[in-house]
């Protein structure tokens, strides 16, 4: 009896599997029609020539004293990780918005100086979302999220939308993050960061818990480098969540460790 031919693998992702290692590069949740009837969205913020080229300069900047990527890559994951907590969590499609906005303009101070970025990037956005029409009071929600965002500069979860923007921006972890293009001369955060082969936020509103995921090449930076620069940061993302109602865990390599 001739022998059945197995029929090839399907692959029922229907992505390239280059696309699953790159970090949220697609946006998962967008503006809803809701949010856009009640004010100015995130696509206006992100065509504003102002925006454009303070977080450009802020980018060119933080490169220049040996930062990672400050540009609107880490803006546009931090946006769409931020609509995505607080839509997960079933927060209104307004807050969602707002969320998203002031996670892409959190780092946006850098353009300034690094130190206190979260606050002279608060009151750089103000002049921005005034001239947009936002209201007062969103402006104050954004400014507040935006000037808590930093652990080293004192930042705390001051509302949901805060509290969002933190786990989003310190979720943002990811080898595309580094400058430096020689692997010889990486700093521990170049290596901790070029190790991270993938980073996922995930949400459960069931369990009232929030993950992340990550996955880290060992060979690169062992996971004890990781906790030294990333646990102050990790610690205020627990907060962040605690102000959200959840829990938080940290997933390194299939591992739960917080
Ligand atoms: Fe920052
Ligand atoms: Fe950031």
């Amino acid at each position: 009896m001739a022998e059945a031919v197995p029929s090839p693998r399907t692959d029922d992702t229907k992505a390239p599997d280059e696309q699953k290692k790159v970090h949220r590069a697609e946006t998962k949740t967008k503006t809803t029609v809701e949010a856009k009837r009640q004010g100015p969205t995130l696509e206006i913020i992100k065509a504003d020539e102002r925006v454009r080229t303070y977080i450009r300069s802020a980018n060119q900047q933080t490169g220049a004293i040996g930062y990672t990527e400050h540009g609107e890559r880490h803006a546009n994951t931090s946006a769409d990780g931020a609509r995505f907590i607080l839509k997960s969590l079933g927060h209104e499609a307004r807050r969602c918005e707002l969320g998203a906005i002031a996670a892409y303009l959190h780092d946006i101070g850098n353009v300034i100086t690094r130190e206190k970025h979260g606050q002279t990037g608060a009151l750089l956005s103000k002049d921005i979302l005034d001239a947009l029409g936002f209201p007062t009071e969103e402006v104050a929600i954004v400014m507040g999220a935006i000037a808590n965002h930093e652990e080293s500069e004192g930042g705390l979860p001051v509302s949901a939308v805060s509290a969002a923007v933190i786990i989003a921006d310190k979720s943002d972890v990811h080898r595309s993050r580094v400058r430096n293009p020689k692997t010889t001369a990486f700093d521990i955060h170049d290596r901790v960061n070029y190790a991270a082969t993938a980073s996922e936020i995930k949400v459960s509103r069931k369990e009232k818990l929030i993950t992340l995921e990550l996955t880290v090449d060992t060979e690169v930076a062992p996971i004890m480098e990781y906790f030294e620069i990333f646990l102050p940061r990790m610690m205020l993302s627990r907060r962040a969540a605690e102000f959200l109602h959840c829990s938080f865990a940290l997933v390194i390599n299939n591992t739960r460790l917080l």
